[in-house]
């Protein structure tokens, strides 16, 4: 379980100095599907980077199990980000020097996994494994991004706005994908979206608002990426 109390985060200094997250407080279960809400610049994103440790926090506590990580040394935080955590950015962050089959490849490392030149075919990337990702519309290279995450095995996976450049066929495809291979391993997923159709397929939904949780709820009846308005 995450478990994150009261987290605050600000930045900037002197008169710049903003609160961009205003003391959140959230429990993640074991094997959920949370989809974030709310308007850009609500603090999602830094919400993510932070109780991922890619961030610190300036208050708070984030639980993973019985460890804060908010304290843990720097080695530490990369292990626990190596070894439990999936990271799906909203810029994708590929490397622009390997192709795509060694982009996928370099999360597949991570885990041992042999196998994960299935999921750049079932990401619909067969044919540009030899590309590089400049070669990529930016669609592709979202599909690259969500391949390389899921190669890694993570115990946690944070999706950053992961259809926000995908049409609808594609982001139904790869939604369905997501979820399947949730359902088939089991690991916990916090998904941001601006689609609000998109919470229809959650267990659990949060919307924030200016550096706040606003509102939680749980869906009874999770849909399907194909049932779904878009
Ligand atoms: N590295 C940063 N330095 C300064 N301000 C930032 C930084 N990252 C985000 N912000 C600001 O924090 C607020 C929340 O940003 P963000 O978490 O990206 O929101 P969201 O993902 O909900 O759109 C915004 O006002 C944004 O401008
Ligand atoms: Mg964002």
């Amino acid at each position: 379980m995450i478990k994150i109390e009261n987290l605050h985060k600000f930045y900037g200094t002197g008169e710049s100095r903003t609160e961009v997250l205003k003391g959140v407080s959230l429990d993640i279960q074991d094997g959920d599907f949370m989809v974030i809400l709310g308007a850009s610049g609500s603090g999602k994103s830094t919400l993510l980077n932070v109780i991922s440790g890619l961030e610190p926090a300036d208050a708070g506590t984030v639980f993973y199990n019985d460890k804060n990580i908010c304290e843990m040394k720097d080695a530490e935080i990369t292990r626990f980000r190596k070894d439990i955590i999936g990271y799906v950015f909203q810029q994708y962050f590929l490397l622009p020097n390997l192709n795509i089959d060694k982009n996928v490849k370099m999360g597949a490392d991570l885990a041992a996994n042999g196998d994960y030149r299935k999921l750049i075919e079932a990401v619909g990337l067969a044919d540009k494994v030899k590309k590089y990702p400049h070669e990529l519309s930016g669609g592709e290279q979202q599909r690259v991004s969500i391949a390389r995450a899921l190669a890694k095995r993570p115990q946690v996976l944070y999706l950053d706005e992961p259809t926000g450049a995908l049409d609808e066929a594609t982001g139904r495809m790869v939604l369905e994908l997501i979820c399947n291979l949730q359902k088939e391993i089991g690991f916990t997923m916090v998904m941001v979206t601006h689609n609000q159709n998109i919470a229809e397929m959650a267990n659990t939904v949060i919307s924030m608002n200016s550096g706040k949780l606003v509102e939680q709820y749980a869906n009874d009846n999770p849909k399907s990426a194909y049932e779904i308005a878009w």
